[in-house]
């Protein structure tokens, strides 16, 4: 499935390509071959492939990408000395590697990460996945630039397709069904084909990913902000423990599935238009198309007006078409009770959990699913 990214083999018969002629033809056809070789390079699917991850930075993927300390520092567009920005890159560095370092005794004695893991992990990440999630997992790889939605960046700790509570991180389980299934209509692509073990240490890297992403920008915040040099440890632990299983709450469905009646559907139909209730109608139109007034009109943040709504890593987004029947986290209905109750992490479709009763969301899930039916397809 990656043929797309290895840019068919075309570096290395570039590279063997010699020119037996002098003059203007050969230097101009070296130069050629030389462009294309570094065209194609980042493209190129091999274990010694070029620091993808030092290139992403000058990448501009809006909010999605990876924070060096450098470009956090210029964000802030203040002058913190050089002195300042040494002693905080070194803490950030050495720090990482203590506490996040595949050999960290520390982060083996959380037992909060399968360690062992992480190095099969690595080579499956490296060769599945670094093309668009990038080789540090901040969602710019040299893949990602034309992809809507765009790759996750993992090193910003928000998942969208989690089974937990509002705001809390993914269960091992919830990122083993996205990368076993897939993200259907999106460019995730599903790695069924790849056996069960590497697809758990996939999922043990993308939790490490993550939480050596977070841990490395929560120290520059907390440093630019409070100007001195945060405690790694503290922030370590903070990071970690976030992860732990132990405080996960699962969101199961509050109640079993109650009949799909016509008089469900009509209830669903009702709550679905409530204005001052859950209005999903807002996003999602009256067709269920996703064109609905929030969607096509405009909105003023911080005095700037915007046209539409966005995600937290500032992509302009459209909700789901429910007339296609397409469901990005599964299309049973107990997957949509879980997205309808949990929300998307870092978009605006939020969660209902709490505002709705299990009865409810169970006939909005009727009636959602009888848009389906009706149009579309
Ligand atoms: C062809 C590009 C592509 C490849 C290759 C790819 N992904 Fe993704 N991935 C995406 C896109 C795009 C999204 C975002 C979809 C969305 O926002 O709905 C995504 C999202 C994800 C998510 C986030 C789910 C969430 O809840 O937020 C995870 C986890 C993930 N991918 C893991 C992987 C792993 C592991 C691999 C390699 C085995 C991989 N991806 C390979 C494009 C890709
Ligand atoms: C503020 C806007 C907004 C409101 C209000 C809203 N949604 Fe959404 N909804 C979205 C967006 C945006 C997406 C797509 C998120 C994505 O692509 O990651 C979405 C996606 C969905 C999905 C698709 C999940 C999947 O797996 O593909 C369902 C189902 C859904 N919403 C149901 C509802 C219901 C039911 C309500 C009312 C209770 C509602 N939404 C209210 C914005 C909204």
């Amino acid at each position: 499935m990656m043929a797309h990214l290895t840019g068919g083999g075309a570096p290395g018969r570039g590279r063997r390509r010699r020119p037996d002629r002098s003059g203007q033809a050969a230097v101009s056809l070296l130069f050629l071959v030389f462009a294309a070789v570094l065209f194609f390079l980042p493209f190129a699917r091999s274990a010694d492939t070029p620091e993808w991850d030092k290139e992403d930075r000058t990448r501009n993927t809006g909010l999605g990408r990876d924070y060096s300390l450098v470009e956090d520092l210029v964000y802030t567009g203040e002058e913190f000395g050089a002195e300042f920005q040494q002693e905080l890159t070194t803490l950030v560095e050495t720090s990482s590697e203590e506490f996040f370092g595949f050999r960290s005794d520390w982060l083996r004695d959380t037992g909060i990460l399968d360690v062992d893991r992480l190095p099969a992990g690595r080579r499956a990440f490296e060769n599945e996945c670094a093309g668009c999630h990038g080789r540090t997992g901040d969602g710019s790889g040299p893949a990602a630039t034309d992809l809507d939605p765009r790759p996750r960046n993992f090193r910003s700790g928000v998942f969208k397709f989690t089974s937990t509570s509002t705001g809390q991180k993914p269960k091992r389980a919830d990122l083993f069904k996205t990368i076993t299934r897939g993200l259907a209509g999106s460019a995730m692509p599903d790695f069924r084909l790849l056996n069960e073990e590497r697809r758990h240490d996939l999922v043990e890297y993308v939790r490490w990913l993550s939480m050596k992403g977070e841990f490395e920008h929560i120290l520059v915040t907390i440093a630019l902000d409070e100007e001195e040099i945060p405690d790694a440890e503290e922030y370590a632990e903070l990071i970690v423990e976030r992860w732990d299983p132990a405080n996960l709450d699962s969101v199961f469905p509050g109640a079993p599935e109650t009949e799909r009646t016509p008089e469900s559907i009509a209830r669903g139909r009702e709550i679905y238009f409530d204005a001052t209730g859950a209005n999903c109608v807002s996003c999602h139109g009256d067709t269920g198309k996703g064109d609905g007034p929030a969607v096509t009109g405009e909105q003023e943040i911080d005095g700037e007006v915007f046209e539409g709504i966005y995600d937290d890593w500032g992509y302009r987004m459209f909700p789901r078409d429910f007339s296609s029947g397409v469901f990005r986290a599964g299309e049973e209905s107990k997957d949509l009770y879980v997205t309808i109750a949990t929300g998307i992490g870092g978009t605006p479709m939020g969660s209902f959990e709490g505002v709705l009763s299990p009865e409810e969301i169970w006939d909005l899930i009727h009636f959602v699913e009888s848009l389906g039916e009706g149009g579309g397809q």
